[in-house]
């Protein structure tokens, strides 16, 4: 998948915390949002005191040409969301108006951060992440795997979370474990835990205090085995 031909996504602080049920030790370390796209976790983190840094393809674009491009990508993100309104459960939310809120507020907060923190922001794709091994305390992944696997096959879902498995010393956590449109379930998640198994990787499902894409509400943590 290229980042070219995926929409642009600028998801909260807020929606991160529930989406990995996040708590203040979780926040204690330092913490990777891998596939970070333009969300805003990384500069709403910073201003909560919290250290995270992102890394994603789509930064070797630059600054200017994402902030130009955000805009459009997340009106078509909310006309695609209002298009498919039954596929959507809204309690956690409230209001579609909060929706939008949210995600324009994080949109303009990862813009502002990626022009004075581009540090932050490491042009990089799975399965390959230019950091040390276990650098970090944390790794956070939302929306790539699992929702894109018309297009990443179980293989390239071993090889990505071993790699953020190598730069971490704690836990990776995978949010959602369902596909994008249909939120079918991945059919290759039990091989690919029996893989991970193989690696001396433990993997849980764990369910989160969220939920949006009907049936999304569940995450795989992976740690190394003690
Ligand atoms: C649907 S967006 C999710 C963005 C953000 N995590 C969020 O939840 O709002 C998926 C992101 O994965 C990025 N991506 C695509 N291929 C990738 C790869 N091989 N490694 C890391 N990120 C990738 C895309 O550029 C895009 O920003």
């Amino acid at each position: 998948m290229s980042s070219a031909d995926v929409l642009m996504t600028s998801r909260s602080f807020a929606e991160y915390r529930a989406m990995f049920a996040l708590d203040d030790h979780d926040l204690g370390g330092v913490i990777l949002d891998c596939g970070g796209g333009a969300s805003g976790f990384v500069a709403e983190a910073a201003a909560a005191g919290a250290r995270a840094l992102a890394a994603d393809p789509l930064y070797a674009r630059g600054a200017a040409v994402l902030a130009e491009r955000l805009p459009l990508d997340l009106e078509q993100a909310a006309a695609m969301i209002t298009a498919n309104a039954d596929r959507f459960v809204w309690e956690w939310y409230g209001s579609a108006r909060r929706h939008r809120e949210m995600r324009l507020n994080a949109g303009s907060a990862f813009v502002a951060d990626l022009r004075r923190r581009p540090g932050s922001y490491l042009a990089a794709g799975l399965p390959y992440l230019p950091l040390a091994d276990r650098s970090v305390d944390l790794v956070l992944c939302s929306h790539l795997l699992f929702t894109w696997t018309g297009r990443f096959g179980q293989e390239w879902h071993r090889a990505a979370i071993a790699e953020m498995s190598r730069v971490c010393r704690g836990e990776v956590r995978i949010f959602p474990l369902v596909r994008m449109g249909d939120a079918e379930p991945v059919a290759f998640l039990d091989a690919l835990r029996a893989d991970l198994r193989a690696e001396g990787l433990v993997c849980e499902v764990r369910e989160v205090p969220y939920e949006f894409q009907r049936g999304a509400n569940r995450m795989l943590t992976v740690g190394r085995r003690p």
